[in-house]
């Protein structure tokens, strides 16, 4: 009789998710002794971390032939280093609470050693290494959508507002940004049957897409790790089917066209002000690059709604596209909805 195994909670899969975005993978079982493992990790997706050298070190334990992730260790820095641990333990595993209370004990054993002992593992560099402090990149799971745009959304499909995951290095989705272009937006997809959001982030603009209208929509990001936590939103409502997500850089792995494409964009700047690619883009390169390519992903009644600057005409195409202000809206500096056609 074959028994009936537990299925894993959300959180266990929004974890999985996390970590199949960074590349992990988690070795199988063989006969191996329970205790700890170090999986060194080096890879593109780990940057958007932050993470010093694109390298990352995953924290497990073996027991009884299964493989435990407990956490995420990284330096940050280029010349002071911060010490930055994601915890990925949960409450419970597969139903199963006694593993979790092992592994709680498990990562405070290693942690109770000398910062040496436990970085020295990843890389031994990492040891001589002065640090200034620590920082703790969890997943955040006790948040929920609070745009009241949002929030209608929600109450008029699934109910109550659900919590929705923020993974390690994705935008927060409680801003001014994606509110006002979801309120520009939102009210102008009639008839549009299948939507593109650009720089969809942790997915909240991909979801109401999809609730509200009931069609479905593709959403892309740069980021790997925002790529998983849209699917990992879209599987909390419901909607795992409706939304599919992929890594793209602008347009360069989407081969569509759409009726309606949002794109909340990271601010063109000349300057970099500080290291935040959601939120800066040097020298315009980004929304040069969207715009260029535009044309040959809108339908023919087609818009785009963008969020940017109120003057973008250094980034438009000569010819081919109009563009009108929709609104103007202050946060910080003044920031736009435009909306983009075929001229
Ligand atoms: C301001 S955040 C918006 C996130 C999300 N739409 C929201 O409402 O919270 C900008 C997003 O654009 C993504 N991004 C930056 N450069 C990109 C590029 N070249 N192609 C696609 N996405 C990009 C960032 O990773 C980030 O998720």
């Amino acid at each position: 009789m074959r028994l009936e195994q537990p299925r894993p909670s959300a959180r266990e899969l929004d974890v999985a998710l996390f970590l199949d975005s960074l590349g992990v993978k988690l070795p199988l079982a063989q006969e191996r002794e329970d205790g700890i493992e170090l999986i060194t990790l080096q890879s593109p997706a780990v940057s958007f971390l932050e993470a010093k050298d694109n390298r990352a070190a995953l924290l497990c334990f073996r027991s009884s032939g299964a493989i435990y992730p407990m956490s995420l260790l990284f330096l940050r820095g280029d010349t002071e280093f911060t010490f930055c641990h994601s915890t990925l333990l949960l409450d419970s595993y597969s139903g199963n609470s006694n593993i979790a209370a092992l592994l709680r004990q498990k990562t405070s054993e290693f942690f109770s050693g000398q910062p040496g002992k436990y970085l020295s593992g990843p890389w031994p560099r990492w040891a001589t290494l002065v640090l200034k402090g620590q920082q703790d990149c969890r997943i955040v799971w006790n948040m929920k959508p609070t745009l009241p745009v949002a929030v209608e959304v929600f109450s008029k499909t699934v109910g109550p507002v659900p919590d929705l995951p923020l993974f390690p290095s994705v935008y927060s989705y409680n801003n001014p940004y994606v509110e006002n272009l979801l309120e520009v937006g939102l009210p102008n997809l009639a008839g549009c049957k299948r939507a593109l959001v650009l720089g969809t982030g942790a997915g909240l603009d991909a979801v109401c897409i999809a609730l509200a209208n009931n069609i479905p929509v593709d959403a892309t990001d740069i980021n790997p790790i925002a790529v998983a936590n849209t699917i990992a939103c879209a599987r909390r409502v419901g909607k795992e089917g409706m939304v599919s997500a992929w890594v793209s850089d602008g347009f360069d792995r989407i081969t569509q066209s759409y009726d309606t494409i949002f794109f909340e964009a990271p601010l063109a700047v000349e300057h970099q002000h500080e290291r935040d690619p959601n939120r800066f883009d040097l020298g315009g390169r980004i929304l040069k690059q969207v715009l260029a390519g535009l044309a040959s992903h809108l339908n023919p009644q087609g818009a785009l709604y963008l969020m940017s600057q109120p003057d973008i005409s250094a980034y438009l195409p000569a010819t081919g596209l109009k563009s009108e202000v929709r609104r103007i809206f202050v946060p910080k500096s003044a920031a736009a909805i435009h909306e983009i056609r075929h001229a």
